[in-house]
């Protein structure tokens, strides 16, 4: 048996993560959910604490978790987020943030030229270190002359095991983004560390962008991607580049991973959507899809697929959301997978 933590979170977060959890429990597999739905920016307004350190425990103890989305517009300090989401990522140690973007649909591509559109991409991000570490500091403070750092941590250890994974999961290609032109520190250990590990793959074909080519490639010709690997920021921007070519935000899913202690957190892509919460119109595919990295994740790759399969039948019979042109709502949405699978 499976034991998931479960944290619906915020906003549309509870409405997508419904779904996501009516589809896994659709394939009887033996998975036991732990549902944490305190954790929200209520309980953070509230209390002042985000992730308290007995939930944390609790989420620690399962073999995987599931996460709907966090954010709220009442809340603006990024302790809230970062007391979540980061808090998990890296207090679990979950280095890895593979994003995987494959079009499930011609007609869902921005692509005018249809040669272009066979996206099925992932990109891999470095999920604990980079501009997000918290390593920083302000002085001078709203006094007119204030001074901000946010130091950007690149470290031998970190650069060299996501890339490792990198070369470890591809099926074709690698390319590396970093703007090692104008960031002259990290720039050269990740240069450095991406050439001594692509070398011991010959068999995987190694390949560079700079973080703003690699924006202009995702978007004029994506197919040509396979694993892309980058750090924490670049990997944050270029996954919602990649998910939204590849037929759309609502659709994206993630994984973040730790190799070494197999803890999973599974989660869509997209945040709360405050704008359409309440409404009944999120799109509970990326939500589901992340289900099926997790269900994958814990040892069923065949039920995996199928969710996967049954999402692309559910989008070509035109069962979508109106994201995806379509008028159905997130439970209609969620049941049209189901009733595929
Ligand atoms: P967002 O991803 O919530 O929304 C971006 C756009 O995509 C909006 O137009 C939204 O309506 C649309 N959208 C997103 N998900 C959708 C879905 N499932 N179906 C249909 N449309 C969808 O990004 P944002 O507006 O920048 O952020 C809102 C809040 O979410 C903020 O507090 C942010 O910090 C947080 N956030 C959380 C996560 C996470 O929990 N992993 C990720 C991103 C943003
Ligand atoms: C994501 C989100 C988070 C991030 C935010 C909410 C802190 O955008 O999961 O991509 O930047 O990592
Ligand atoms: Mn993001």
């Amino acid at each position: 048996m499976s034991r998931v933590a479960v944290i619906p979170g915020d906003g549309i977060g509870p409405e997508v993560t419904e779904q996501a959890l009516g589809t896994v429990a659709s394939l009887g597999l033996d998975i036991e959910f732990d549902v944490l739905d305190h954790v929200n920016a209520s309980t953070f307004l509230r209390t002042g604490s985000a992730l308290s350190d007995a939930d944390f425990r609790r989420v620690a103890r399962g073999d995987s978790a599931l996460l709907g989305a966090v954010g709220d517009p009442r809340v603006t300090s990024p302790e809230y987020a970062r007391g979540v989401l980061l808090r998990l990522r890296s207090g679990l140690d979950l280095y890895v943030n593979q994003r995987p973007a494959r079009l499930p649909h011609d007609d869902l591509s921005p692509l005018r030229d249809p040669a272009k559109r066979g996206i099925d991409c992932i990109v891999v991000r470095e999920n604990t270190e980079g501009l997000y570490s918290g390593v920083g500091g302000a002085l001078h403070v709203a006094s007119g002359h204030e001074v901000a750092i946010d130091t950007e941590i690149s470290t031998a250890r970190g650069v060299s095991r996501i890339i490792d994974h990198a070369f470890g999961i591809a099926r074709r290609s690698v390319c590396m983004v970093d703007k090692s032109n104008a960031v002259p520190s990290g720039g050269a250990l990740w240069q450095r560390t991406w050439r001594s590990i692509a070398d011991r793959h010959p068999d995987v074909v190694s390949w560079h962008l700079y973080a703003d080519v690699a924006a202009m490639r995702l978007v004029s010709d994506p197919g040509e991607f396979d694993v892309i690997v980058t750090n924490n920021s670049f990997g944050d921007v270029l996954s919602d580049l990649a998910a939204e070519v590849a037929g759309g935000l609502g659709t994206a899913a993630s994984i973040n991973l730790n190799p070494g202690s197999g803890f999973a957190l599974c989660e869509p892509v997209h945040g709360s959507a405050p704008a359409i919460v309440g409404t009944g119109t999120a799109n509970p595919i990326g939500a589901i899809l992340s289900a099926a990295l997790l269900v994958g994740h814990l040892g069923h790759p065949a039920e995996a697929e199928a969710i996967r399969a049954a999402v692309d039948r559910a989008i070509a019979a035109g069962r979508r959301t109106p994201d995806l042109g379509g008028s159905l709502s997130t439970q209609q949405a969620g049941d049209a997978v189901r009733a595929e699978l």
